[in-house]
C-alpha cells in the first residue's frame, strides 16, 4: 500500500477507482478501514482517497502535539504529493467532520463540496475538556485496551452492537492497535478546537449531512441545526444507524453519497 512523505512523516493512503476525488478522512481513533464499505462502491464513479491521519493505522507515528489544523493540512500536502489539483468531495466522520472545518478555513479552494457524517460544529465544554485530558494521560499510562471497550457502546446502536459482532471486533481491532501517543495528541487536539457554528453562514460549499438516528455523541437534532445554519446543505438521517453511519449501514449511506455527488456533476 502507498505511502507518500508528507510534512515530515510517512502517510499511508488506499487508493481506488477513476473520476473526480472524494477524500474520506476517519474518525478518532480509528483509521482508513471504517469506510471499507464504502471505497470500492464509491470507487466506481470517483477517483477514492482514504488516508489514515498521521499516526493512525499505517501511517508513520509522529511525536508533538497537534490540532485539527495540523491534520488538514496534512490532507492538503498528501493531495499535492498524489498530484491532485481537482477540487475535492471532502467527506469526513466526526473528528473527520472537524478536520473538515479546518480544510474549508486554510484550502477552501480546493474543495468541491463537502460531506460532513455524524459530527458538530460545537467545541468542548469544560467536562469534556477534563474528560480528554484523563483520556490522553491514562491512555499514555496504560494503552489504548480500555478505550476499545469504552467508547464501543457510544460508536455503535444496540442492533449493530448484537447482530454485526464482526464489525465492532474490527473497530476494537483498531483501537487497541493505534499508538497511545497518537490517540493523546488527538483526544488534546480535540479538546482544543475551536467553535464554528458562527462560521457555518459563510460556508458557500455544497454539504451532505448525514447522521445515524440513534448518534449518541452528534445526534440528529444538532446535525440539524448544523444544516440549517449552512447555506448550501442537504440532510439525511440514517435508520438504526448510530455514530459510524457509514460502517453500519452502508447502503443507505452510499446511495446517499452518490445521489447527493450526481446532483454536483
Ligand atoms: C469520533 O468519532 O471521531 C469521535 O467520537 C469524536 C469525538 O470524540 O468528539
Amino acid at each position: 500500500m502507498p505511502h507518500f512523505p508528507v510534512n515530515g512523516f510517512n502517510m499511508h493512503v488506499v487508493t481506488r477507482g477513476d473520476g473526480p476525488p472524494l477524500l474520506l478522512v476517519h474518525g478518532f481513533p480509528l483509521d482508513h478501514s471504517m469506510w471499507s464499505a464504502q471505497i470500492d462502491d464509491l470507487a466506481k464513479s470517483y477517483t477514492v482517497i482514504a488516508p489514515d491521519l498521521r499516526g493512525f493505522g499505517q501511517s508513520e507515528i509522529v511525536d508533538g502535539p497537534v490540532t485539527m489544523q495540523t491534520y488538514a493540512d496534512d490532507l492538503a500536502a498528501l493531495l499535492d504529493a498524489m498530484g491532485i489539483s481537482d477540487p475535492v468531495h471532502l467527506c469526513g466522520l466526526s473528528m473527520g467532520g472537524y478536520i473538515a472545518w479546518a480544510f474549508v478555513e486554510q484550502h477552501r479552494d480546493r474543495l468541491a463540496s463537502l460531506i460532513l457524517c455524524d459530527t458538530r460544529a460545537t467545541a468542548d465544554n469544560e467536562a469534556a475538556r477534563k474528560t480528554r485530558e484523563l483520556t490522553a494521560q491514562r491512555v499514555l499510562r496504560e494503552g489504548p485496551d480500555f478505550l476499545a471497550s469504552d467508547l464501543i457502546d457510544k460508536l455503535f446502536v444496540k442492533s449493530t452492537r448484537e447482530q454485526r459482532p464482526e464489525i465492532i471486533e474490527q473497530t476494537k481491532q483498531v483501537i487497541r492497535s493505534t499508538h497511545p501517543t497518537t490517540i493523546a495528541a488527538a483526544s488534546r487536539a480535540m479538546a482544543a478546537r475551536p467553535d464554528v457554528t458562527d462560521r457555518l453562514p459563510s460556508i458557500d460549499l455544497p454539504t451532505l449531512i448525514i447522521v445515524g438516528e440513534h448518534d449518541a455523541i452528534s445526534p440528529p437534532s444538532e446535525m440539524h441545526e448544523i444544516a440549517d445554519a449552512l447555506p448550501h446543505a442537504t440532510f439525511v438521517e440514517i435508520k438504526d444507524a448510530g455514530h459510524m453511519a457509514p460502517l453500519e449501514r452502508p447502503e443507505p449511506v452510499n446511495a446517499a453519497i452518490e445521489h447527493y455527488l450526481e446532483t454536483l456533476h
